[in-house]
């Protein structure tokens, strides 16, 4: 199983650990990898390991994972139709791509907001784009949208599929 833009591990708790025979979570930002290493160690995951890397540039072999998990990191990394690739590369056929993503607002007021805001956020330097692109590479299983609630995230609207 690969998670990208693992970050400080918010989703390990969610993870059958006992089930998994190798978690390869892929963090490219140094202050973040240091603190999910932490966490590992603190959650005794043997069968875990941080990775260095984009997601752009898995360092990871061909149909190689049976899982892949992406929330709301697809927002943030530059070239994410090459990071979808490169998750289609790695995983198994058959394998399933577990994402949650902010996206754009079916509501056309709050859309026009987050339209405004959008120079801001590619201005900073972990910005989210409210304007998640789809990849027609993988085949949706399920997908639905969500107002966001737990304030994680700016955006006011998700995209949760399997
Ligand atoms: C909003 S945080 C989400 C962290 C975690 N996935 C979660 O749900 O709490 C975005 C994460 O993506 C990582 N990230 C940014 N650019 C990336 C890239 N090109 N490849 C992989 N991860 C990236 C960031 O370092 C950060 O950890």
């Amino acid at each position: 199983m690969v998670e990208i833009g693992a970050g400080t591990g918010a989703n390990l708790a969610a993870y059958p650990l006992g089930a998994i025979s190798e978690l390869v979570l892929v963090e490219p930002e140094s202050p973040m990898a240091a603190r999910l290493r932490t966490r590992l160690q603190s959650v005794g995951a043997a069968q875990a390991r941080v990775v260095g890397a984009p997601a752009e540039s898995l360092p990871l072999p061909d149909a190689s994972a049976d899982f892949a998990v992406s929330t709301l990191v697809l927002c943030t990394v530059s070239d994410p139709a090459r990071a979808l690739a490169e998750l289609r590369r790695v995983l198994k056929p058959g394998g399933r791509l577990l994402f949650i993503e902010h996206v754009r607002s079916q509501d056309a007021r709050v859309a026009r907001w987050q339209d405004r805001f959008q120079p801001a956020w590619d201005g900073l330097v972990t910005a989210a784009t409210a304007t998640a692109r789809r990849s027609s590479r993988f085949a949706p299983v399920a997908s639905r949208s969500a107002p966001s609630s737990t304030g994680r995230c700016r955006s006011r609207s998700r995209s949760c599929g399997r």
